[in-house]
């Protein structure tokens, strides 16, 4: 692990990857200890794609059984960060190494790792990964936001604009992470990764979610049309149900003997939810930005298929 002084973020290069310096004994620890079952299943995203919306999702998808009643249902008081725990961050970032033997199948895990990071049992194993990534414009943007609330950095737009460009940004560079997963499916080496952006979840959320659900082997049923059963869940993991809650207007997302001060002193639950829109991003850039990023975006998924 080389850190850059130079950095302020206090992010660690690690194997390619910009992964926050806190977090790398969680990160070694989950990619030494994880064993991932087969019915697994693991919600990858790069941080601000979009991992609060789909953590909710997932988690109504795969336990609409369990919650029959809405007005009962867990997201209404818990966010969803603290129903699918992010694997380095949340689960390995203690001094004991945790027993996951106890959680119940399927196991809903999330993680901002990208693919060439991940331990080799999953890697090794058919368990399902969803990954969900964003236009990196607004991507930047939401992150560039969030960094400045929550990490309290003072960077300009146009400071960090130029590190994300460089590839310098959390779990960057960005294409990167795209790509890494990505590849596995031109390739097709990886039948186990569903494949989605931000943008067509918003455009077109019926049909990605039967997509999804179909991916996770837990197709809705006819008498689950009728009911309107897609409709609800879509309906409780929206952007104006959830940032509208209690629990994530005021809630703190916090964990007392996390190794990371801000951790330890908690996350306002609101700072996950923002404009929840796409294309948010012009009103941030400016033409030369907009070439630069554009220019980017060409030379790395040129050829790909991958198109943003
Ligand atoms: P913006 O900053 O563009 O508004 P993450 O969850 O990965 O941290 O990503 C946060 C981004 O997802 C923020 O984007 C946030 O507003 C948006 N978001 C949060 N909940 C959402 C939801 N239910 N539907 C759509 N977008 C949501």
């Amino acid at each position: 692990i080389s850190s850059l002084p130079k950095e302020k973020s206090q992010l660690s290069l690690y194997d390619g990857y910009w992964i926050p310096t806190w977090s790398m004994p969680g990160v070694l620890a989950f990619q030494k200890y994880f064993q991932a079952r087969e019915t697994d299943i693991l919600l990858v995203t790069p941080p601000k794609a979009g991992t609060t919306w789909f953590k909710a999702i997932l988690f109504a998808l795969v336990n609409r059984m369990r919650y029959l009643d809405l007005q009962e249902h867990p997201l209404l008081t818990n966010i969803s960060h603290a129903l699918v725990p992010l694997l380095d961050v949340d689960i390995y970032n203690k001094k004991k190494v945790p027993d996951l033997n106890s959680f119940a199948s399927p196991r809903l895990f999330a993680t901002h790792l990208p693919f060439d990071l991940l331990p080799t049992s999953v890697k090794g194993s058919s368990c399902k990964i969803v990954y969900v990534c964003r236009n990196p414009k607004d991507n930047f943007v939401s992150l560039w936001h969030f960094m400045n609330r929550v990490y309290s950095t003072t960077n300009s737009l146009e400071e960090d604009f130029d590190k994300f460009c460089r590839g310098v940004s959390l779990y960057g560079p960005y294409w990167d992470h795209v790509l890494s997963y990505w590849k596995p499916i031109i390739e097709k080496q990886a039948q186990k990764i569903l494949f989605l952006k931000y943008e067509e979840m918003k455009e077109q959320p019926t049909t990605h979610l039967k997509r999804i659900a179909e991916f996770l082997e837990c197709p809705f049923s006819p008498e689950e049309d009728a009911k309107g059963t897609i409709n609800d869940i879509l309906q409780l993991c929206s952007f104006d149900n959830l940032s509208n809650l209690d629990v994530n207007k005021s809630g703190k997302w916090r964990f007392p003997e996390h190794n990371n001060t801000l951790f330890r002193q908690g996350i306002d639950h609101a700072s996950f939810f923002r404009k929840g829109n796409s294309g948010d991003w012009v009103n941030y850039f400016t033409p030369q930005m907009t070439e630069r990023l554009d220019h980017i975006i060409e030379e790395k998924f040129h050829g790909t298929g991958l198109k943003f």
